[in-house]
Formats: C-alpha cells, sequence, structure tokens
C-alpha cells in the first residue's frame, strides 16, 4: 500500500464526531477501498474536555483550528460552521498552505466560494463539499462529474428538511406554521434560532453552489430571490390539496431566454410527481441534464451519519487523487451568471385574498387582474359571511410575475382587501 492519507478534522460536533467515528471504526475497508490508508492525525474543538462520542484521546489535539494548517496532515475536514470567523480563516490557511480541504459548510462557500476556489487553485490543491448541499444526496458529484455531456438547464430541490418537516406537519395536522415550529424545536428537527432555514437563507447558500457547479459560475448570493415559508398557512395547504398541489420549500435555478432564473420560494408543487411526495425532513433535487433528461435523487439532506457519508465520499476521492477544480471547471473561467429578470417570470399562481363579504369585492379584485392582463383559470370562494372577513382564492393562467404583482399591489390598497394576498407559484412537479 502506498503511503497514508494524513486527516484532521476541525469540529467535532454532529457532523466532525460522525467522520471521526467513520474513520477510526471503518478504516480497514476504507484503506482497501482507497488503495492506502486514511488516518486520522489531528482534532481540534472548541472544549477540549467535552466527552465525544468516539475515543479521540490517542489523536493530537489542537486548541486553535487554525494551527491544524501546519501540522503533517494531507487533508483538513472543516466542520465548524459559519461563513467567516475560524472556519474561514482555517480552510484559506489550509489551502495556502497546501493542504486538500473538504467542508460540509454551505454558508462559506456561498459567501466565499471563488475566492478560495482560486485560492485552492493557485496552491494545487482541492476544495470539496459535497455535504454542503442537500446532505447525503451526492449531487455535488453528480452535477459536477457525472452530468456533462448535454449540459444542465435547471436544478430544482427540497434542499432544507426543516422547511420540508414543518410543511408536511402542517399538512398532515393542520397546525399552525407556529405551532408546528414550536413542536419541531421541541424535537431537535429545527435550530433554537430557524431564522435561515425557514426564511429561506439556508436554501439559497446550498442553491448558490448546486447553481455554480450546472451554470460554470461563481456562486453568487445576490442573484438569488428568497422568500420563506413563514407566511404560509393550514387554509394555503388545504386549497393546495384541494386543486391537487402540496405546497413545498423550493430552490430552483433554471436557464431561460432572459438568463438564468434563480429563486427560493414556497411552489404549488403537482400531487403524484416526485419532488411533491418528498416527505418530513428527506431532501430531493431533480436536475434537468439536457437530452439526457431529468434525473431525481432524494435522501437524507442531514444529521450525523448522511453528513458523514457525504464527507468521507470527498475524503475517499482525495485518497485515490481526484483533485479535480472545485466547481468543475478552472476558477479562472467561472463567469459572473446573466440573471434573468424576476419580474419576466412566467407561472401560473395561487392567489389567495382576505377580503371584506361586501358587494363588489370580487369585481374589484377582477378588475385589477383584468387591467395587469392576468386571466383566472379557477375562482373559489367558500363560506359567506356579509360584512366580515373572507378567503378568496384563485388559480391565474400562466402570467408573468411582475404583472402579478403590479395587480396585487393595487388590489392590497382595497379598504375592502384586509391584510397582504398571498402568492404561490405553481410548478409542474
Ligand atoms: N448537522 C447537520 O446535519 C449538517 C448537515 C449538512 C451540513 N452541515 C454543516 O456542517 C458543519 C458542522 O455542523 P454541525 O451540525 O456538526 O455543528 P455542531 O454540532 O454545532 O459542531 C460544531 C463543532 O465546531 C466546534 N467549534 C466551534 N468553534 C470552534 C473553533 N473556534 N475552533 C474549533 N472548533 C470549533 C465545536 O466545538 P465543541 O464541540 O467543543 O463545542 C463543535 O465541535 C456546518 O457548516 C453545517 O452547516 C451540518
Amino acid at each position: 500500500m502506498t503511503a497514508p492519507l494524513r486527516i484532521a478534522i476541525a469540529g467535532l460536533g454532529t457532523v466532525g464526531g460522525g467522520v471521526a467515528e467513520v474513520l477510526l471504526e471503518r478504516g480497514q475497508d476504507l484503506a482497501e477501498r482507497a488503495g492506502r490508508p486514511v488516518k486520522l492525525v489531528g482534532i481540534s474543538a472548541r472544549d477540549r474536555n467535552k466527552s465525544r462520542k468516539s475515543d479521540l484521546s490517542s489523536i493530537a489535539w489542537f486548541d486553535d483550528c487554525r494551527a491544524l494548517a501546519t501540522i503533517d496532515a494531507d487533508v483538513i475536514v472543516e466542520l465548524i460552521g459559519g461563513e467567516d470567523g475560524p472556519a474561514y480563516e482555517l480552510v484559506k490557511a489550509a489551502l495556502g498552505a497546501r493542504k486538500h480541504v473538504v467542508t460540509a459548510n454551505k454558508a462559506l462557500l456561498a459567501h466565499h466560494g471563488s475566492e478560495l476556489a482560486a485560492l485552492a487553485e493557485r496552491n494545487g490543491v482541492a476544495l470539496k463539499f459535497e455535504a454542503a448541499a442537500a446532505g447525503g444526496i451526492p449531487i455535488v458529484k453528480a452535477l459536477r462529474e457525472s452530468l456533462l455531456a448535454y449540459g444542465i438547464d435547471a436544478v430544482r430541490g427540497i434542499l432544507n428538511g426543516t422547511c420540508n418537516y414543518i410543511l408536511t406537519k402542517m399538512e398532515a395536522t393542520g397546525q399552525s406554521f407556529g405551532d408546528v415550529l414550536a413542536e419541531a424545536q421541541k424535537l431537535g428537527f429545527a435550530e433554537a434560532d430557524p431564522t435561515l432555514d425557514i426564511g429561506g437563507g439556508d436554501t439559497a447558500h446550498k442553491l448558490a453552489l448546486l447553481s455554480s457547479l450546472a451554470f460554470g459560475a461563481a456562486p453568487d448570493l445576490s442573484l438569488i430571490t428568497v422568500e420563506g415559508i413563514e407566511h404560509i398557512t393550514p387554509e394555503d395547504i388545504g386549497y393546495a390539496r384541494e386543486f391537487g398541489y402540496r405546497v413545498k420549500l423550493l430552490g430552483i435555478a433554471r436557464r431561460t431566454a432572459d438568463g438564468i432564473d434563480q429563486r427560493v420560494q414556497p411552489a404549488m408543487v403537482k400531487a403524484g410527481t416526485p419532488l411533491a411526495d418528498v416527505e418530513g425532513p428527506f431532501n430531493a433535487v431533480v436536475a434537468h441534464a439536457g437530452a439526457a433528461g431529468p434525473f431525481f435523487l432524494e435522501g437524507r439532506g442531514a444529521g450525523e451519519a448522511p453528513t458523514a457519508s457525504a464527507v468521507i465520499a470527498d475524503i475517499m476521492d482525495l485518497a485515490r487523487g481526484d483533485v479535480g477544480p472545485v466547481f468543475g471547471r478552472p476558477a479562472g473561467t467561472l463567469k459572473p451568471l446573466r440573471a434573468a429578470p424576476p419580474e419576466r417570470r412566467k407561472s401560473a399562481y395561487y392567489l389567495r385574498f382576505q377580503v371584506l363579504d361586501v358587494p363588489g369585492v370580487l369585481a374589484e379584485i377582477a378588475g385589477h387582474l383584468a387591467q395587469s392582463e392576468i386571466s383566472i383559470q379557477s375562482m373559489v370562494q367558500r363560506a359567506r359571511s356579509p360584512g366580515e372577513a373572507v378567503s378568496i382564492v384563485m388559480i391565474t393562467h400562466e402570467s408573468p410575475q411582475g404583472a402579478v404583482t403590479r395587480a396585487l399591489n393595487a388590489i392590497a390598497a382595497s379598504d375592502k382587501v384586509t391584510g397582504r394576498p398571498c402568492m404561490i407559484p405553481m410548478e409542474a412537479g
């Protein structure tokens, strides 16, 4: 066998603890598959005295994670998290010291991906991140290496397990968003501060990376429009079911005639299609690979074992000598994406208005929609309750987002309309 691949891990929490355990317990099998031993030689975390899942007492400990960049290691595995701070400093130091880096840190790469890719390339080392997008699903490798022949037209997916868990639970129980979120936090399915998850930011980080791989561009968060799931009500989910759809938070990057359309938003996904059927904390990605057609991958997007599995896959690639470019092509050739203007996006829309049940309200809404040339495919107004607030729900024919938004702004200004109208795009699945 050739020389061992020496690994150092920074961060021994959920993911780092899992990776250390696999390296220690399955080392023999990994060595046989890689054709060389894969050896854990250094570790760092915040608290040396914290009890860890595995016995790590024989592995060299470093209080300052940045010191790992200076030791005799071939690969630094960054599993601390955060877009800046110690994770960023460590990765920069490691790449600068000509050490390969493996990370699960989507925030870091979404913010600093092109700079770090260039640094890796200048130093002739790899920066791998399979675990950073959709956890255990091997979508990074698929987009970087497997689906090249015909190019990628679109990548769409459910990339945040917390949101999918909340939406699935709201559908199953009829509970409100707030109640399900509180329950998810108690069960450990949602963070104490869930903002990044429920607001769509985490999905945007992952989408920026997938988009970069798919379209040969530098990751650029500023080009992604982001909307979370906080405003979704059990009523919306109930209507979705009635119309034959399910509400999912999607990350979508799609090539259009106007440029690349990138967005994170709740969408009504046609029931019975693969994305609509993704339940609970699972993630899934559909990659539309030109003439090769769509590919659908589903699996666990988070948690110790799925994420550790993706990190180990990157380590195994490095053990076999695969040090290809970070985003699938040389960093210098990553172009800025030409972003499609959001107002020109075309979709059918679900619209829900909270209105006072008074004469003329429907005519007023219809008038504003007609003025913006939006035609209605179907409409539901359930119970009548004169003088009280009731919901009116409409599905439009395919229309430009800008025109729908204009009409909704005019409708929202009416004294017969209470609250902000809800607008959710329909997705074929
Ligand atoms: N958890 C998942 O399911 C999942 C899925 C996909 C991607 N990721 C990504 O994986 C990364 C790690 O996530 P995680 O869930 O494993 O986080 P975690 O459980 O909170 O663990 C973080 C680890 O980093 C250590 N740490 C914090 N500050 C440090 C510092 N200055 N120097 C050295 N170590 C430091 C902590 O030390 P102590 O243990 O001593 O406190 C802890 O071991 C993040 O980028 C995350 O986005 C996680």
